[in-house]
Order: C-alpha cells, then sequence, then structure tokens
C-alpha cells in the first residue's frame, strides 16, 4: 500500500487528478488503447476538488475522456434523478457536465429508482465484467471507514447490492438533506468492497481531521471488516492519497515512514 500524504486538502485533489491523468494517458498511447479505461468514482465532498482539477485539466486538453467508461460506487434507493441529493445529480453537477468530450453512453450509475434492485446490482456486477474489470478505482471513506457504503461489518468479499445505511451515516449525510437524518435515504445501492478490491488499481482520498481514525485504521489496523477500508491491505495496487489533517491518528513510525519512501517527487 503507499500512502501518499500532501500538506493540505487541495495538493491532496491535485495529486490524484494528476496520477489519473497519468493512467488515462498511458492507456491511451499504450497496448491496449483499442479499449476503454474503465475507472471507478466517487461522491462526497472528498472528490469535489479532484473533479475540479480534471475538469479544468479536461478542458487545457490534457486528459481525454473520449476513451473513458465511467462506474460510480454507490446512488441512495429510491432518489430520483432529479434530486440534487442523488449520486447522478452530484457526479453531473461536479464532473461529467463539464468534461468536453465525455460520452453520456460510458457514464454508468446504479439506479436508484429501479423496480428490481437485486437484477439492478447483478447487472452492473456483469457490465464491469463486460468491461474486463475496472483499471482504477478512486474513492473515498466515511467517518466509520465505509468504502462506497459498505458499512462496518459489510463481508469483505461483497459485491455490488442493496445496503441499510447506519444511524450513524444517515447522521453524518444529514449535512446535505437540511440536517435532518431522517430525511438522507434509508438504504442505497452499492458497489461491493469486493468489487473495489477486484480493480486493478485503487486510489482512496482521505482528508480531514475527522477522517483521521478511519485512516489509522485503513492503514495501520488489522484487516477486519469492522473497517472496510482496511480490505485495502489485501490489494496489490491501494494507493491512500490523504492530506496532513487526516493523518493525526497514525503513529510517528508510520507517519515518517510514508514520508520517507513518498518523498522523492513521483506519481
Ligand atoms: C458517502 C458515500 C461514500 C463516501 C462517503 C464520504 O457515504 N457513499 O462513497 O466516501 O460519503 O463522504 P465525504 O467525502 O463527504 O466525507
Amino acid at each position: 500500500m503507499r500512502v501518499v500524504i500532501q500538506d493540505n486538502y487541495e495538493k491532496m485533489c491535485v495529486w490524484a487528478a494528476n496520477y489519473i491523468k497519468m493512467r488515462v494517458g498511458e492507456h491511451n498511447n499504450g497496448p491496449e488503447k483499442d479499449r476503454p479505461f474503465v475507472l471507478g468514482l466517487p461522491t462526497g465532498s472528498s472528490p469535489i476538488g479532484v473533479y475540479k482539477e480534471l475538469v479544468r485539466m479536461n478542458k487545457a486538453g490534457e486528459i481525454s475522456f473520449a476513451n473513458v467508461v465511467t462506474f460510480n460506487m454507490d446512488e441512495y434507493l429510491g432518489l430520483p434523478r432529479e434530486h440534487d441529493q442523488s449520486y447522478w445529480y452530484f457526479m453531473h453537477d461536479n464532473l461529467f457536465n463539464h468534461l468536453v468530450d465525455m460520452k453520456p453512453e460510458n457514464i454508468n450509475i446504479l439506479n436508484g429508482m429501479t423496480d428490481d434492485p437485486v437484477k439492478e446490482c447483478e447487472e452492473y456486477e456483469k457490465k464491469i465484467a463486460s468491461y474486463g474489470g475496472i483499471d482504477l478505482f478512486m474513492g473515498g471513506i466515511g467517518v466509520d471507514g465505509h468504502i462506497a457504503f459498505n458499512e462496518p461489518y459489510t463481508s469483505l468479499a461483497s459485491r455490488t447490492g442493496v445496503r441499510d445505511l447506519t444511524s450513524d451515516t444517515r447522521i453524518v449525510n444529514s449535512r446535505f438533506f437540511g440536517n435532518n437524518p431522517e430525511a438522507v435515504p434509508a438504504q442505497a445501492l452499492s458497489v461491493g468492497v469486493g468489487t473495489v478490491t477486484d480493480s486493478k488499481e485503487v486510489l482512496i482520498l482521505i482528508n480531514g481531521h475527522n477522517k483521521a481514525r478511519a485512516l489509522a485504521a485503513t492503514v495501520e489496523g488489522a484487516v477486519s471488516s469492522k473497517w472496510t477500508c482496511s480490505a485495502l491491505q489485501m490489494h496489490n495496487g491501494a494507493i491512500i492519497a490523504c492530506d496532513e489533517p487526516a493523518c493525526g491518528e497514525l503513529t510517528v513510525d508510520t507517519y515518517k515512514y510514508f514520508l520517507d519512501i513518498e518523498k522523492k517527487e513521483r506519481l
């Protein structure tokens, strides 16, 4: 696992956007350029700065999305696309509407209004598989370490499915629903932990003091479904991009270790 510590949120976002630009660019100039690059994407406040930077780069001609297929992590069950808190709305508002060459047919987001959630999730897994899997899954985590909507004690082998949200998550996410936890949908559709860790690479953004315990659990804790983010320790291509405030619960040794091995300016 790599842990890339940046001074602040802005630098973390620029680093992550540059990493995506590098991987997409390599793909489009490499032997597999005839197939699309498959990019997994998250919602939440953490990736907003990355999306801003990707949009800037895209408009400046530094990264093309013409050969990129995206799969989003999750969606609230029961929210229509037009709802301003649906993840469909979020992704279009923060990223897709601003890209000059993203093809709408290459955007995949679970349908929160499906009348057959189980089938919707099975089809999503099949569609990911039809592309040969995900090349790079970017994600964020919740304060309880949930990855996508895989709450504590979701199996680390889980696949895309229906998830019940914990009261904790509904309280945390109520900031987007008029501070009313009851207004936050009680269920969501979400890729599984196994869906994420099957990706060739996983890049997780962890920023802010409120994520310090989750970062420590991800990097230093035991691999346990209590912290579903800890599954990343078993992945051979996992990168954590974080900021200084998120490092508050790391041991000094761990912090120094990653600063030392990542100090060369590399992507
Ligand atoms: C939601 C999403 C997660 C996201 C988490 C953290 O629960 N389902 O995918 O990682 O929020 O969000 P934020 O980045 O706003 O802290």
